[in-house]
This record gives structure tokens, sequence and C-alpha cells, in this order.
């Protein structure tokens, strides 16, 4: 087979209402998540899904008009679903709204962290200050929600996630402030399962690949091009799907999952075990 006609492995064909999901309908029932970055990507697609298993949902992010129509869409469909327009960087008014959510919906049974900054610049082109607004958004930023919620965690039961990425594993050129937010925050991530683990609370990570439909993949990915190049290098020779990222996130906040905690889930289609940027997979003859 030619290098341009790539083995293509099927996405599976999923659907947003609990009826049509693999998992056992509204496995979530009456639950409450709190998600930042839950007004796009792959924060809104991972609340959507919950939603549609019974849970009701607040969605956090900077942009209230983006938070107003995704909350439209999922109340649309039959969920239960709030905004709450902040930045995870100002920590006052995260601790103000996850109190005001729980007055509104009682203690949270799912903490979705998934707020995160990225663009593409080499160390010796970034600023200090872009620099540090990755880190503030992505570690610090999930450090503060995580400690503004603490007091309003369901225990025992509370489930926390956070979206990482291959960033905190291996280094990526252009990548420097998103590798070394994410390690912290998969670090950061494991130390709150450790320290919370006996108050019945657990705390988890979701590794991502590159994933289709975001706006990660759209700044790193802008060309068909270097698109069809980084899925050549996939051992599963394609994108992500924000579907397969929220069937996992479901897993991991349901009873199935109840004695994970502290773990890294990679959903990548094996894309880590490669440098997928200098080292396509070679073409199967
Ligand atoms: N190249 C180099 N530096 C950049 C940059 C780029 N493309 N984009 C932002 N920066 C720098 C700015 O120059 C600034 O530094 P300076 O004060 O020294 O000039 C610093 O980052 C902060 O920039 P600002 O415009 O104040 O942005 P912000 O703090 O509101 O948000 C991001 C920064 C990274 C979150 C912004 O790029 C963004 O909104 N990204 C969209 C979200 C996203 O990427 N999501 C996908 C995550 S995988």
């Amino acid at each position: 087979m030619g290098e341009d006609v790539p083995i293509r492995f099927p996405v599976r064909v999923l659907f947003c209402s609990s009826m049509n999901s693999i998992f056992r309908e509204n496995l979530l029932q009456d639950k409450v998540a709190f998600v930042t970055g839950g007004g796009s990507g792959i924060g809104l697609r991972m609340a959507e899904r919950f939603a549609a298993h019974g849970c009701k949902v607040v969605l956090a992010g900077r942009k209230q008009e983006r938070l107003d129509a995704a909350a439209d869409a999922i109340r649309a469909a039959g969920g239960i679903a709030e905004t709450a327009c902040l930045d995870v960087r100002e920590y006052s008014a995260l601790e103000a709204t996850l109190q005001k959510t729980r007055q509104q919906f009682g203690d949270l049974d799912i903490l979705l962290c998934a707020a995160a900054g990225n663009f593409p610049a080499p160390v010796a082109g970034m600023s200090a200050n872009g620099f540090k607004a990755v880190i503030d958004i992505d570690l610090l930023g999930t450090f503060n929600t995580c400690r503004a919620a603490y007091s309003c965690l369901r225990k025992p039961g509370a489930s926390i996630l956070a979206i990482s990425a291959n960033h905190a594993t291996m280094p990526i050129a252009f990548q420097s402030h998103v590798c070394a937010a994410k390690a912290g925050v998969e670090l950061l991530i494991k130390t709150l399962a450790l320290e919370w683990g006996r108050e019945g609370i657990r705390a988890n990570c979701i590794t991502p690949g590159g994933t289709d439909d975001t706006e990660g993949m759209r700044r790193l990915a802008p060309t068909e091009e270097i698109r069809r190049r980084i899925e050549r290098g996939i051992p599963l020779q394609r994108l992500g799907t924000k579907d397969e990222l929220a069937d996992l996130a479901l897993f991991l906040c349901s009873e199935a999952a109840s004695y994970i905690t502290g773990a890294v889930y990679v959903c990548d289609g094996g894309q880590s075990l490669c440098r997928t940027e200098f080292s396509p997979i070679p073409a199967v003859k």
C-alpha cells in the first residue's frame, strides 16, 4: 500500500444519548459534575456525555456566549446544565462558584479539570509571560480547581479527572510550556489520589493524543499536510475522537472504576509509543 493511502481503522459510531450508549442507561443519574473548560472541545463533549447519563453539569469557562450555547444544547437534549463564567487562574472566583454550585445541587460527584491553553512556540521565541500563561491555566488552574472544590466534594464517592497530554512524558518541540504543565498535572493528580484517598475521593488523568475537531489540533495541525503527517505517525493511523475520550471519562467517573485512583489512562491510538513528529510509521507494503 502506498504511503498516501493509509490504513484507517474505523471510528466507532457513537451516539450522545444514554439509550444508544454502550454503557448502562443513566449511569450517572442525579450525580453532579463541575467541568472547567466546559464550553468547548473535550471538556464539553465529556460534560455532554455525563448529562446524557443523568448527571447535572456545571460548565465553567471564560466565554459566556460559548457556555450559554453549550448549556442550551444540553438542555435541548433533556439534560440539566448551568454555566459559570470564570478563569481558572482566579482562585476566589472558583471558590465562590463551587460553593454556589454546592448550594444549588449538593456535593460534587465529579470534578473534571479540562481547561487548557496552548500555542506552538520555540523556547527562544516565547516570552516568560507566554510560558507562564500556559502553566497558570493548565497546572495552577488544575490545582486551584481541586483545592477550591475540596470542601464541596462528596466524601466518600467523588471522582476527580484531569485532562493531561502525551506532553507529560515526552518532550515535544515548540511545546515546552505544555510539556512542563502537563507533567505537573499528572503528578499533582497522583498526589491528590494519595492525600484524599482515605476520604473516598478518587483522582485520575486521561491522556489524549491528537484529537480531531479540537482547538488544540487546529493550532498544532493547521494544514491538511501536517495533519496527514501526524496521522501517519500514529499506530492506529488516525486522530482520536472526542467521543472516545468521553466514553473513557464516563467509565472512570462511574462505579465500574471504584478501585481506580492515581491512574493515567492513555487514549491516543498508540501515538505515545512513537515519535510522531519525526518518525512516521512505515506504510505496509
Ligand atoms: N506565540 C507566542 N506567544 C504567545 C502566543 C503565541 N501564539 N499566544 C499568546 N502568547 C503569549 C502572549 O504574547 C503573552 O505574553 P506577553 O505578555 O509577553 O506578550 C502571553 O502569552 C499571554 O497572552 P494573552 O494574550 O494574555 O493570553 P491569555 O493569557 O488570555 O491566554 C492562551 C493564553 C494560551 C490560553 C491563548 O493562546 C488561548 O486563548 N488559547 C486558546 C485555548 C487553547 O489553545 N485551547 C486548546 C488547549 S489544547
